[in-house]
């Protein structure tokens, strides 16, 4: 009992700010630009769905933004997590490797997504905001702004992508719990949810369609994105400024940070702390981005301006894209099956800063069995995707007889994704194909945008 297995901090040590990553990042920053004249869009064009003070994080030129105090009294319900190393999994791979993971799933939803909601329910009550609406995909995200919204008496409303709604009944039930409103998207509600009829299986884009269609249209309501913007991988960076002070503790600095990649924010979260030391001192820390193969935006994807919704009603993003209205196989990983990617996150791994790699269902399963069988941890589908990553990171390092620190993030607890567990045991989950030609046609259906270098 020698070896510490946790590295825990104090409350006091929760960070006082977000890390914001736009000042230090290479080259300059592209604008989003405006669906309507495809020139770039300004505060005008987001004020409808969001409040000013959230508008002004997104193009934030400030190295730091400080957390208000009551979002860290909120955070501190959960916050400092824990980081772990992973002693019996590398004792079970036989690695000389060092694997540290930080615990997200200590959250009261079960994964990092609160580090988001709550402040952003936090700007929307002090802007007046009634209600806010929002998309959610495994449900790890509506449940976290079902809880925000709680807490600071705001009215939810969340549309579920329709293959989650139907395999995730409890997550349903959670959102339920704590006074959110829910709806099976596609749904009859709106016009987007209506045009998309024959997608019935819902896709995270056809979601956000249907939320910014409900906010645009009410005075007092609001729409919240779990994801993909700046502001919400800049809300996540409290993981990676903690597991700084943490492995600090344990005496090491990583050689390698992992996250999944569904928007981007989780990786942003864990990586974004480390990365900012990297583009400013060096170093040879390397950074991967974990995604499915089913839905390969970063791996396979074209960088250029996209809608991030189906219907093009938001701002276009500059990113990796498998086109807006390209609707990804019926992955279980929920939270991974979006079109897009984070524009920071993007433009990173454009710049070589970060590298990507997919990975198959399958796969991801079988890593995340192994994980549980030694750590005991189950984790998210999604999650499961970093593990596998930092598995094959820990058997290259075997091979190189290297004592590689690995550090990745394990986003989520899975004990709302029992149904997947159970069709990987009886052998039912398929390695879904990614589709190229409907990637294509869904690329070749974009409208005309500038050109990115
Ligand atoms: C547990 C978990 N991990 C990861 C993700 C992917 O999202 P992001 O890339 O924004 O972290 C999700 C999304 O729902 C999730 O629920």
């Amino acid at each position: 009992m020698s070896e510490p297995t946790k590295y825990a901090l104090p409350e006091d040590r929760i960070p006082t700010s977000w890390v914001n990553l736009i000042p230090d990042l290479p080259g300059e920053p592209l604008p989003p630009l405006s669906p309507a004249t495809m020139e770039p869009a300004g505060p005008p064009d987001l004020a409808p769905i969001f409040p000013m003070a959230l508008i002004e994080q997104e193009v934030s030129g400030e190295p730091e933004v400080e957390i208000p105090d009551e979002v860290r009294e909120i955070y501190s319900l959960w916050r400092p997590t824990p980081l772990f190393r992973a002693r019996r999994l590398e004792r079970a791979l036989d690695t000389p490797a060092h694997i540290y993971y930080k615990y997200e799933g200590v959250s009261p939803a079960g994964s990092h997504k609160p580090n988001s909601a709550v402040p952003q329910a936090y700007y929307n009550r002090e802007a007046g905001t009634r209600k806010l609406v929002t998309e959610t995909g495994a449900g790890q995200w509506g449940s976290s702004l079902a809880l925000a919204c709680r807490l600071f008496g705001l009215e939810c409303e969340v549309f579920m992508v329709g293959v989650s709604y139907d395999q995730k009944p409890y997550r349903r039930a959670m959102i339920e719990t704590w006074g959110a409103t829910i709806h099976r998207s596609p749904s009859e509600l709106t016009e987007a949810g209506r045009s998309q009829a024959s997608h019935p299986s819902g896709s995270l884009g056809i979601a956000i369609s249907e939320a910014v269609e409900v906010a645009a249209a009410a005075e007092d309501t609001n729409y919240a994105l779990g994801s993909v913007l700046n502001h919400v991988c800049l809300h996540q960076t409290v993981i990676g400024q903690e597991c700084i002070e943490q492995l600090e503790l344990a005496g090491e600095y990583p050689d390698v940070v992992i996250g999944c990649v569904g928007g981007g924010s989780n990786f942003a979260g864990v990586a974004f702390p480390f990365l900012r030391r990297r583009l400013r001192e060096g170093g040879a820390t390397r950074f991967v981005a974990a995604e499915p193969s089913a839905c390969p935006t970063l791996t396979r994807g074209e960088y250029r301006y996209d809608f991030g919704d189906t219907v093009g009603m938001t701002p276009l993003m500059p990113m990796y894209t498998l086109g807006h209205d390209f609707v990804p196989p019926e992955l279980h990983s929920g939270g991974l099956r979006y079109h897009g990617d984070s524009p920071l996150v993007s433009a990173l791994v454009k710049a070589g800063v970060v590298d990507a790699v997919a990975i198959a269902q399958t796969s991801a399963f079988a890593a995340a069995i192994r994980f549980a069988e030694t750590e005991g941890i189950i984790p998210a589908p999604e999650a499961a995707h970093a593990i596998r990553a930092a598995i094959d990171e820990a058997e290259a390092a075997k091979e190189a007889a290297e004592e590689r620190v690995i550090l990745f993030n394990l986003s989520g607890h899975g004990h709302f994704d029992m149904s997947a567990y159970d069709a990987y045991h009886r052998g039912e989950l398929a390695d879904l194909e990614f589709s190229e030609a409907d990637m294509e046609a869904a690329l070749a259906r974009l409208p005309e945008t500038p050109a990115i270098a």
